[in-house]
């Protein structure tokens, strides 16, 4: 987005479409780019939510300057200190050298050692307010969604809940901010593949700050990547809500490892039996190539997970063994899990994979699958029932 754009009365945003990052956190994918959403509140002190990336200040800074043409900018909620929220923070200070910067105890050991920043600053505890004349901001800590001092910023007089990662989504703004100006399919895609790679592994504490939130008057959520909410606030709220209890969709995600196609083959005949079992939404992912935040945001998505391995130098095929510990990281739950090896000297995929399961703790599906070489009729018919017990474990899906 080229300009500041007004969202609620004298709130603007003033964030910036990123399209040159490829790998957000030099881990995943952005084929639509990603926006850092960072704001400006025009009360009788002026306020900034949230900054941007390293790279993009100048592209923020300009906003920031039509909005607050001849004023100064009195304050900085800074709502979490990673880099891509907070990254230009002493950019700002040059420019504004009167900010001050609201944070929480725990923000202020980040601020100095990110930025060398230890004065001008007001500390908030949880709960607190600040009246910034014609707005009152209140402030909520929620520690590990997404580090342990990120907090959310509510102001209280336009109902706004400033929630930075929390609610954000990947992709940048084509055209349209809010919620209403663009496709569900668009926003909800994009929201669960970043809810997949980012916070999942804190699920928890999502449930925590969802509590603690519960109780405000919220019409608005802002978050600091992605899409505005303003039109489906509670079903936004509600797709938080299941995806952090684990609340899972009829559906199974097959993921293999292979080099020559014989695991692959199992693969298929795997996804075979799901289908026969009556599961209509089967997705088959190559570990070596599909894009691993894809794969995680469907194994999120859906209550079934397979995955089939050949041996590589002893171990499990290295990509798959890359998507088990991505696994492991998040800690999924409330799902089944199905798996099968291959190899043709010393063995290895399958005890990697029977080692992932107990580490991962997912209820198991089988039968275990074990292939010498190139799978037989009768190996492949150990696989389509797997799909079978797959499907049937999943339970019954809603007809269409
Ligand atoms: C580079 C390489 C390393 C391998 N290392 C092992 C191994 O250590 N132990 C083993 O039993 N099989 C090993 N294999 C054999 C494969 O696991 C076996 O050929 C399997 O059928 C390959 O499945 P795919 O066709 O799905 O790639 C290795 C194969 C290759 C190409
Ligand atoms: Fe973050
Ligand atoms: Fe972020």
């Amino acid at each position: 987005m080229h300009k500041a754009i007004p969202v609620c009365g004298d709130t603007w945003w003033v964030g910036v479409n990123d399209h040159e990052t490829d790998l957000f956190e030099s881990l995943w994918a952005l084929p639509q780019g990603v926006a850092y959403n960072a704001y400006v509140i025009l009360g009788e002190a002026t306020v900034a939510i949230d900054t941007v990336k390293g790279p993009c200040f100048d592209d923020y800074i300009d906003k920031v300057e039509h909005v607050l043409g001849d004023r100064s900018l009195d304050y900085l909620v800074v709502n979490h200190m990673e880099p891509d929220h907070a990254g230009v923070i002493h950019q700002l200070k040059r420019r504004y050298p009167g900010v001050r910067f609201i944070g929480n105890a725990k923000t202020l050991p980040m601020l100095k050692g990110y930025h060398d920043i230890d004065a001008d600053i007001v500390q908030v505890k949880d709960g607190e307010t600040l009246d910034i004349g014609g707005h009152v901001l209140a402030f909520y800590t929620i520690p590990m969604v997404h580090w342990p001092e990120s907090m959310v910023t509510c102001d209280t007089t336009t109902k706004t809940l400033f929630s930075n990662d929390a609610f954000g989504g990947y992709g940048a703004h084509e055209g349209g901010l809010f919620d209403n100006e663009k496709t569900r399919e668009r926003w909800e895609g994009e929201m669960l593949r970043y809810y997949a790679t980012i916070v999942a592994r804190y699920s928890g504490m999502v449930q925590t700050a969802l509590k603690k939130l519960a109780g405000l008057e919220i019409e608005r959520i802002f978050p600091a990547h992605g899409t505005l909410f303003q039109h489906d606030v509670h079903q936004v709220v509600e797709l938080y809500d299941r995806w952090s209890r684990h609340e899972t969709e009829c559906g199974v995600v097959v993921a293999y490892g292979s080099m020559y196609g014989n695991t692959r083959r199992m693969a298929d005949a795997v996804c075979r039996g799901i289908c026969e079992g009556g599961v209509k939404n089967v997705h088959l992912y190559d570990s070596s190539r599909d894009e691993p935040s894809l794969i995680l945001r469907d194994i999120w998505r859906y209550r079934g997970v397979a995955l089939l391995g050949c041996t590589y130098n002893t171990l499990l095929f290295p990509p798959l063994d890359a998507l088990c510990t991505k696994l492991i990281n998040r800690m999924p739950k409330k799902r089944y899990l199905g798996i099968a090896g291959s190899y043709s000297w010393s063995k290895g995929a399958l005890d990697a994979l029977r080692a992932f399961a107990e580490a991962v703790k997912l209820e198991r599906v089988g039968p275990e699958v074990e292939v010498y070489a190139s799978p037989t009729d009768a190996d492949l018919e150990q696989c389509v029932l797997l799909g079978k017990n797959m499907a049937a474990a999943i339970g019954a899906c809603p007809a269409r």
